[in-house]
């Protein structure tokens, strides 16, 4: 293997580039040649592949986003986008991909593997929804941005003696709410893997203001059985029995910028460096990930077949410190 190259795809995460200057100062450091590949497989598409030096990542640890951009591409799901895509790698001589991003970005890593290309990826999501990964890249500064707001929402909503519902990030997994409800305080946490009814969501504001608290912080991911939307309109025409008026607070792509934390810096640069090794060990078709602080490597069709599970033990233990 003489050329290893980088893409980032799909939603960003904080930590990217952490990960693309691992990539990218291994590949070189381990004697090969390295590229970057510009807004993801719609870069490898039109040709956009540029050779990168230990220089051209320098102090970008600490930025989030992503310097290599990256895309959602249509033409990509195709065998004609693939095909082109496959033509430019081997045109630049590339011999290794390294993909980051979320299950889409690995689905599409999956075609190349399959079609022959040697490919590695790395799990680059604030949702936390892969297998083979505890953390994904970008995880750990997305629950201290939620946290963040959570502290300071919580402020004004006992000041004016408010129920909160803060919606969060997630459309088919809750991991964010749930976590943040936790180290959050909040009263009450709904996400897509639990079903729950409007009146049970009344039923906790109405026990917060008779216990006298001064407010009810409700986390809801996106992907919640009610919208953020209906569970408010529903509280808002029971005013006489919740006793608090609400407010809703809708996060969004605040959570997706910012800062990398300490640890999605030194997980982004394990993993990064991780990947280079693996397409040297002469593996493909598999996933970058750590599993109990060890580095591990997982098929990908093993990650793409098996969706993460909720935790049931925090989620437990949400409910326990809810009451
Ligand atoms: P994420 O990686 O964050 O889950 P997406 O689901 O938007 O983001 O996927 C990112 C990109 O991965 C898509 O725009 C597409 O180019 C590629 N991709 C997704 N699904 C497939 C598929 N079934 N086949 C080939 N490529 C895919
Ligand atoms: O997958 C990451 C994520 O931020 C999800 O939590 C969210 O549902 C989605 O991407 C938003 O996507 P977009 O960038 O297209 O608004």
């Amino acid at each position: 293997m003489k050329r290893i190259a980088v893409l980032s795809s799909g939603g960003d995460a904080p930590g990217m580039n952490a990960f693309i200057r691992a990539v990218i100062r291994t590949t070189i450091g381990r004697g090969l040649e390295a590229f970057g590949v510009m807004r993801g497989y719609q870069g490898l598409i039109d040709g956009d592949i540029e050779p990168l030096d230990k220089r051209s990542v320098s102090n970008i640890i600490q930025r989030g986003g992503t310097i290599l951009h990256t895309a959602r591409s249509e033409e990509f799901k195709t065998p004609k986008g693939q095909r082109q895509a496959l033509r430019n790698l081997n045109s630049k001589g590339i011999d290794g991909l390294v993909v980051l991003g979320g299950d889409g970005s690995l689905t599409g890593a999956l075609t190349l593997h399959k079609a022959g290309f040697k490919v590695i990826g790395g799990p680059g999501t604030i949702d936390n929804d892969l297998e083979g990964s505890d953390m994904a890249i970008g995880v750990d500064t997305a629950l201290n941005t939620v946290l963040d707001a959570i502290d300071k929402i919580k402020e004004t909503a006992s000041s004016h003696q408010r129920a909160f519902l803060v919606e969060v990030m997630g459309r088919n997994c809750g991991y964010l709410a749930l976590i943040t409800s936790i180290i959050g305080g909040a009263e009450l946490v709904c996400i897509p893997e639990i079903p729950f009814e409007l009146a049970d969501v009344l039923e906790v504001v109405e026990n917060a203001y008779i216990k006298g608290k001064t407010h009810c912080i409700i986390v809801v991911a996106e992907g919640a059985k009610h919208p953020t939307r209906a569970i408010k309109k529903y509280l808002d025409e029971r005013i006489e029995e919740t006793g608090f008026e609400t407010r809703e607070t809708i996060l969004g792509h605040i959570q997706r910028g910012g800062s990398p934390s300490a640890y999605d810096r030194l997980l982004a640069t394990r993993l990064g460096a991780a990947a280079v090794d693996q397409l040297l060990a002469g593996e493909s078709g598999k996933m970058v990930g750590i599993v109990g602080n060890q580095i591990t490597a997982t098929p990908i069709e093993i990650i793409l077949a098996n969706r993460k599970k909720l935790n049931m033990e925090l989620y437990n233990l949400a409910q326990l410190l809810e009451k």
